[in-house]
């Protein structure tokens, strides 16, 4: 995974593990400037997914495992072991709601109480990390067949996703828009309506510049514009990804993504969640015990400094929804489709 770029989403990558320091794109600078941030220790990827330079549910994970192997590398003394656990719960507050991240820091965890050395765990710590995000891949691609398995288009059909799943926000090539890139590969698909994705606009600086790179056709739409798109009878399939999905099936995921659901249901326009077994949370019984992130007023009240709004206005930022199950077609993961979700098919599927 050094060094890599992923032939399959046209060498877009989130993430450049180099062994002793993680670079990360700063996607708060997208679409207009490439800048990669270097981060050598745990706290400076801690500080990265705090601050959104790199963001996705999968993409977090994958960053917090490499920081705890960089934690491993500097962690010194007799207790070397403390020191990176110390890193580790660093690194489980920087974001609240994807579980990626939590199950990523866990898997880690566990290498670490295995390790009788320092020098053991830097090397072990790494090979998790470099495994997780290769697993990760893996899922992405896997997630593509079953999803088409479930829609079966017979000709090209147009869809409409929210938020970034793509390349950026994973290993590589996408949950949501790993989909999307399949039905282009097999050309089955017309076009992807974007919505912008406010207030942080991850689906018109993301998911239309990954698009517009890899040369898929896509039109980017107002979130308030999904409504008439959905009436107009063009898109098949709404296509999400997830940061939590629990056991009964409800789903939180960007904020704006419940209304859709209940618009896709409303125009009789299939909505499906793709996401890897990583962000499913069978701990929790329902969506109401998702963690929803609130984020600060600025990212409402202004666009990089510039204000869209009175200063200091009230603000609700919460940054996540939760769909409620029933409102879902399908939930694909690299295990399979679960259909018409429900807690006893989220239990055969992970049975
Ligand atoms: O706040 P973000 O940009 O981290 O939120 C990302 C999303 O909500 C994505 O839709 C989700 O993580 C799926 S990413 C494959």
């Amino acid at each position: 995974m050094a060094n890599s770029t992923d032939q399959r989403s046209m060498g877009t990558v989130a993430m450049r593990w180099h062994g002793d320091k993680l670079e990360l794109l700063d996607q708060r600078l997208l679409p207009t400037d490439e800048h990669w941030i270097t981060a050598e220790g745990a706290s400076a990827v801690a500080q990265c997914i705090t601050d959104m330079v790199v963001r996705g549910a999968p993409a977090i994970g994958i960053s917090a495992a490499y920081g705890v192997a960089l934690a491993a590398r500097h962690a010194g003394g007799a207790d070397w072991q403390g020191d990176v656990a110390q890193a580790i719960d660093t690194l489980a507050k920087s974001r609240p709601t994807a579980v990626n991240l939590f199950w990523a820091l866990q898997r880690m965890e566990r290498v670490l109480l295995a390790c009788q050395s320092r020098d053991e765990a830097a090397e072990q710590l790494a090979s998790e990390a470099v495994r997780i995000h290769e697993e990760d891949l893996a899922a992405n691609l896997a997630m593509a067949d079953h999803a088409l398995d479930v829609m079966h288009p017979e000709q090209a059909i147009s869809v409409l996703t929210h938020c970034n799943t793509g390349a950026l926000a994973t290993g590589g090539y996408g949950t949501a828009l790993g989909v999307i890139r399949r039905l282009h590969e097999r050309q089955l698909l017309e076009n992807v309506f974007a919505d912008e994705t406010r207030p942080w606009l991850q689906g018109s600086r993301l998911t239309a510049w990954e698009l517009a790179r890899d040369e898929i056709p896509v039109t980017l739409n107002a979130d308030g514009a999904a409504a008439a798109i959905l009436a107009s009878g063009k898109v098949k399939w709404v296509i999400v990804g997830a940061d939590r999905i629990t056991a009964n099936g409800d789903v939180a995921n960007k904020i704006g993504t419940y209304s859709l659901a209940v618009l896709a249901r409303y125009h009789n326009v299939g909505f499906m969640v793709v996401a890897p077994s990583s962000t499913v949370d069978m701990a929790l019984a329902s969506g109401k015990d998702i963690p929803i992130e609130e984020r600060e007023g600025t990212e409402i009240r202004e666009i990089r400094g510039i204000p869209l709004a009175p200063a200091g206005v009230e603000v609700f930022n919460p940054v996540f929804d939760v769909t409620p199950a029933s409102l879902i077609d399908a939930i694909v993961t690299e295990k399979g489709a679960v259909r018409n979700p429900d807690k006893a098919g989220m239990k055969s599927l992970f049975a």
